[in-house]
């Protein structure tokens, strides 16, 4: 049996609920495959917080003013099979370790890269937000290449009930089900609808802005995404529904750039 690697980018700044959930999922996922399993702490990382220069939007990423552990972490990513997004509810929203992370890798949004990987999304809230959080974890980690994979929510105030203790083991384990037959399914599922419109709307947007975004433009005609006739980033079967609807956002898309382009051509 194939080795997986499966790296958990931990958001919570000590070992409690997020944690446990994690340990939870480990063991459920040890059952049924050969896993090796990975905490990256961000806790313990040194990633320091965007200065919101743009420079790796439009520059690249290489020209980020930080050089702290964000790189160690996008290798990291990079060479696993799957990745865990594990956080505490905070605020109704992600930890601030789990933002920082995030905003530091926000280039990705642009260049996405991540398509070789699944994503399970792994919230604890003591009583409020876990749908609230996946929600915007699906979205990043999707936009990011991600096939997400699974998601859980655990509820954890204390004093927790019985009932409670026996719904968030539920939760996991249901969860981790669709993440073991992703990660055993050989090929990636076909994109959404939202995910083929991201791809049109995308493309249309970076095909336009080589001078604006450079680094952009540039990776997304080195990745063959702007050649004509492309039905998304990876060579999987797209619903031709979805395509058409997505051709349509894409000629929407680029005919409105093209006038904003015209009307303020030093904005970017
Ligand atoms: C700063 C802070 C903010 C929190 N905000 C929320 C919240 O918005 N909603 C909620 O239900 N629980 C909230 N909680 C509770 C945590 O989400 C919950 O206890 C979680 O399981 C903690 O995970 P941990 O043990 O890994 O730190 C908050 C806790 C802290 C410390």
């Amino acid at each position: 049996m194939e080795i997986k690697k499966v790296l958990v980018i931990m958001g919570s700044p000590r070992k409690g609920n997020t944690f446990r959930a994690c340990e939870e999922l480990r063991g459920i996922l040890e059952v049924k495959l050969k896993v090796e399993f990975e905490y990256f702490w961000l806790k313990d990382a040194d990633i320091a917080p965007c200065k919101g220069c743009l420079a790796c939007f439009s520059l690249g990423e290489d020209r980020c003013p930080s050089h702290d552990d964000i790189r160690i972490i996008e290798r990291k990513m990079e060479d696993a099979d799957a990745v865990v997004f594990a956080t505490p509810v905070y605020g109704m929203n992600v930890s601030g370790q789990m933002k920082i992370f995030i905003d530091r890798l926000s280039y990705v949004f642009h260049r996405p890269r991540f398509f070789s990987q699944k994503a399970f999304l792994l919230t604890t809230a003591g009583i409020l937000g876990n749908d609230e959080v996946q929600k915007y974890l699906d979205t990043v980690a999707r936009i990011w290449g991600f096939e997400v994979a699974g998601k859980a929510g655990t509820v954890t105030a204390e004093p927790l009930s019985r009932r409670q203790v026996e719904q968030n083991r539920n939760v996991i384990a249901r969860a981790a089900g669709e993440f073991i037959a992703a990660l055993q399914r050989p090929v990636r599922r076909s994109p959404g609808l939202m995910d083929v419109m991201v791809f049109h709307g995308q493309r249309a947007a970076f095909s336009q802005l080589r001078e604006v975004s450079p680094a952009d433009f540039r990776y997304w005609k080195e990745k063959g995404w702007l050649d004509r006739g492309t039905k998304y980033f990876v060579d999987v079967p797209v619903n031709p529904v979805y395509h058409v609807i997505g051709k349509a956002v894409g000629w929407i898309s680029a005919r409105q750039i093209k006038k904003d382009l015209v009307d303020n051509p030093g904005v970017s």
